[in-house]
């Protein structure tokens, strides 16, 4: 079966575009591609639009778009999933428009989460390359291996895990069970790589958790924008939810920042990349290393 490549972009319904343009611009240090009334779409490198927010009281995940090399990779995905009973539709004309792509298929999850399967994303005019005035290091980590993440609250947490991996053909890159972080309440993670190794594009749990997205991920090329970008959210004053510290399994230095929208973004460096040739599956019993003590108001300590 052809393979997902890479997430390539990511789709929210916002309440709030004009706090998410500031919040995108002058906390996170990404770039405003087109802004209306109606929708935001944010850059993070040469591609046209990797983060696109449309208008809408949800303030949540509203679609993952799944990249393939060609059109052909997409073709036979789509038949495979077809194959499987899964009801996959073709994108209508406006949301093709919108998503800047040659072509696109969607299905939806068992969270009621859309996924849309596209090959071809446009590129940015070379006269309008991507700048960002607050980065101090060369952009952030996309290319090949996309956006960044996601962390999806499972309603079904196995049907969740079944799908990823048996209709996306997502592949497992570990595991974490932790029973630490929030008293009385055992987290249990399962993280999911596509071909182009990010350690997960794609990461569900059993989780307590304001909305059905737990948290994007995106992330930076040089270890100091992380720094940069945390004084950035404390200046500003903007709700932290985990201070600076470092993941065992995907070895992301990372804090974690509440959007605009009330889920997480958590802005990180150093993120593992998977060579299927020699990895194996590992389990791991804490979410971090150090660090990342949970900050958010009525945390315990906080
Ligand atoms: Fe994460």
């Amino acid at each position: 079966m052809s393979a997902i490549s890479n997430l390539a972009y990511v789709v929210f319904k916002a309440s709030d575009l004009a706090q998410w343009r500031s919040f995108a611009e002058n906390i996170l240090g990404l770039q405003v591609g087109d802004f209306s009334a109606d929708a935001l779409s944010l850059r993070m490198d040469e591609f046209a639009q990797r983060i696109i927010l449309e208008r809408g009281a949800e303030d949540d995940l509203s679609a993952a778009g799944w990249q393939f090399d060609t059109a052909q990779d997409l073709s036979q995905f789509v038949d495979s999933l077809r194959s499987k009973g899964v009801a996959v539709s073709t994108g209508d004309v406006p949301t093709v428009q919108s998503r800047k792509v040659e072509a696109l298929f969607h299905c939806e999850d068992p969270n009621g989460f859309r996924h849309e399967f596209v090959f071809g994303p446009q590129y940015g005019l070379i006269s309008k390359p991507f700048h960002s005035p607050l980065l101090c290091g060369d952009g952030f980590e996309t290319g090949k291996l996309g956006v960044g993440h996601l962390l999806t609250v499972a309603r079904d947490y196995a049907a969740s895990v079944k799908f990823y991996t048996e209709v996306l053909g997502l592949k497992i890159s570990d595991y974490i069970r932790d029973a630490e972080t929030f008293p009385g309440v055992t987290v249990d993670a399962t993280f999911m790589h596509s071909k182009t190794g990010r350690h997960h594009s794609l990461a569900t749990a059993f989780m307590p958790s304001p909305k059905r997205l737990n948290h994007l991920m995106i992330e930076v090329k040089n270890f100091n924008d992380v720094g940069l970008a945390y004084d950035r959210v404390l200046k500003a004053g903007l709700p932290v939810i985990f201070t600076p510290g470092h993941h065992p399994n995907d070895h992301m230095y990372s804090f974690y920042v509440l959007t605009p929208s009330g889920f997480g973004l958590e802005y990180g460096w150093g993120g593992v990349v998977i060579d299927d040739h020699d990895w194996s599956v590992k389990n791991f019993s804490k979410l971090s290393d150090w660090g990342h003590k949970f900050a958010m108001p009525g945390a315990p300590d906080a």
